[in-house]
């Protein structure tokens, strides 16, 4: 292995997510296994930026991969998007003697790295962790997993009482512009329709489904990624066409972002964790490390936040057949 490294900075910024702790814990212990010295930076680059640094160790991150949330804490820093904000955090970490930064969040954090990286010619290698799976280059995000599961427990709930109600339920999960949230978790609770803006919802498609579906169903849930048709707004279309329907609407909200990561969760980030301090110490750099079919893959800083993932088709034609 070329040996150029001996500090490591380790951050992790933007929306929190299950498994960022498994992927700190990971970061932590393999730099400590190859002998270099790791420094974690707290609330992400607003933490660079105002010299927020705590030396860790093994113990620092002992008892924390079962863990939800950050515990270096992050955040969304505006003063990192100007050249003032990036000369103080990167006066910042040289003053640490950090040689090299771990960064873990999603395509926020990444185009903060790459501008990063370039400016300041420092090796960054990113890792991917957000719910939202909205990165290229790794099959899924650190956290995705979780958050599915999660959005899956809380519709079973709703779909309990809108049995009993026999009512409709639109259900808003999030994703920002991303609908993969609301695809998997959709299938996974049975749904009778998904609506994601990868696929231009098509609200018409939707009330001719609902008007010539199954007429002896209770219940029907619909699940609507935030970042396409809004779930109120659908909400009074459905009501308007509907008067019928007893329909309410549901936002999950930020319960998707927390609890205890899944072992899925936990096993990925444990795996990128390990690549992301080998991938240093071999030189790579402006990359993220991900899973591709099962196997870690490095992909450009630029390529993972610009492309987005195709959404599986196949998924997509299972909801038309097995709903309604
Ligand atoms: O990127 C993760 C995410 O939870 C998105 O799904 C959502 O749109 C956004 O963050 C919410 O951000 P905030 O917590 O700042 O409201």
């Amino acid at each position: 292995m070329e040996r150029q490294i001996n500090k490591i900075g380790i951050l992790t910024s933007g929306g929190d997510a299950p498994g960022m702790n498994a992927a700190i814990r990971a970061v932590v212990r393999t730099a400590l296994y190859y002998d270099l010295e790791v420094v974690g930076i707290r609330r992400g680059y607003e933490g660079a930026i105002n010299g927020e640094f705590l030396e860790m160790d093994r113990k620092s991150v002992a008892n924390i991969i079962q863990r939800g949330g950050t515990i270096l804490k992050t955040a969304r820093s505006a003063a990192f998007q100007t050249t003032e904000g990036r000369k103080k955090a990167y006066e910042q970490i040289k003053s640490q003697g950090i040689d090299a930064l771990v960064v873990i969040g999603g395509d926020g954090t990444f185009t903060g790295a790459k501008i990063f990286g370039e400016e300041f010619d420092l090796p960054i290698i990113g890792l991917p962790g957000t719910i939202d799976n909205d990165l290229y280059g790794t099959d899924f995000t650190i956290g995705y997993d979780t958050a599915i599961n999660t959005a899956v427990d809380a519709v079973d709930k709703i779909r309990d009482t809108a049995e009993s109600h026999d009512r409709v339920f639109i259900i808003e999960v999030m994703g920002r512009d991303c609908g993969l949230i609301a695809l998997r978790s959709g299938i996974g609770v049975g749904a009778e329709a998904i609506l994601i803006p990868e696929t231009k919802t098509d609200v018409p498609h939707l009330l001719h489904r609902l008007e010539v579906g199954r007429k002896d169903k209770s219940s029907k849930i619909i699940m609507v990624a935030e970042g396409g048709e809004g779930a109120f707004k659908l909400g009074e279309i459905i009501k308007e066409k509907f008067p019928h329907y007893d329909t309410r609407v549901s936002v999950l909200g930020h319960i998707q972002r927390g609890g205890k990561p899944t072992c899925m969760d936990r096993v990925l980030a444990s795996r990128l964790g390990v690549a992301a301090v080998e991938g240093l110490l071999e030189g790579r750099k402006a990359v993220m490390a991900g899973l591709i079919h099962g196997q870690v893959e490095f992909t450009p800083l630029d390529h993972a936040i610009k492309h987005n993932k195709d959404v599986n088709q196949s998924l997509l034609k299972i909801v038309e057949i097995l709903s309604l």
